[in-house]
């Protein structure tokens, strides 16, 4: 899965801020820019990214952590996409943000109310987006859960994208930076 990308999101916020105002999509539909242009050049700018910031793999996955609130648009992109929706309580989530002094945009790292609502705003839109995309194409895991049963959850997780059990799985520490790279 690798690193986060940061600018998948961001590409995709674009397009969505297009749409957003009338004036912006007509001027597009009239320039010939029109929604299947957009979605065909969104798609190959996104492949090329996912495929080329790692080592060459025969499945593809990217772990931006936003990018399941675009759930449902990725699907209509990539027919064959599956989500792992990961869910963590949202008072550790904040206390990690704050404690290591992860910026993300829009969250005050001075105030824990305001993360907190943030976190619950964007936990909201992303459990929506899992509950429309359907049990075959998003995987709720909450966090606590795989790390107490990582066995029983590891096997929920490869069964869920059709990938073959193996151990190793369960002992991913001795992989980091040994065929699994992580943001640093
Ligand atoms: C399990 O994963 C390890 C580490 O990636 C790999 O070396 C091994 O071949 C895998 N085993 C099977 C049965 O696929």
């Amino acid at each position: 899965c690798g690193q986060e990308t940061r600018v998948i999101p961001r590409v995709l916020q674009f397009r969505y801020q297009w749409l957003k105002s009338d004036k912006e999509s007509l001027r597009l539909e009239q320039a010939g820019v029109s929604k299947s242009v957009l979605d065909s050049a969104n798609a190959a700018y996104i492949l090329e990214i996912i495929a080329k910031h790692g080592e060459p793999a025969p499945r593809l996955c990217n772990k931006d952590p936003l990018l399941i609130k675009m759930g449902t648009y990725i699907v209509d992109l990539f027919p064959n996409a599956k989500f792992i929706f990961m869910t963590r309580d949202g008072r550790a989530t904040v206390h990690s943000i704050i404690s290591r002094q992860v910026t993300i945009t829009g969250f005050d790292l001075s105030s824990y109310r305001q993360c907190l609502k943030k976190w619950n705003r964007a936990a909201e839109a992303m459990n929506l987006q899992c509950r429309e995309l359907g049990s075959s194409k998003c995987l709720r895991v909450p966090y606590e859960q795989l790390v107490l049963h990582p066995r029983e959850w590891m096997e929920k997780v490869l069964k869920f994208v059709d990938v073959p059990w193996n151990e190793s799985v369960l002992h991913h520490q001795d992989f980091i930076n040994k065929g699994i790279s992580l943001s640093k």
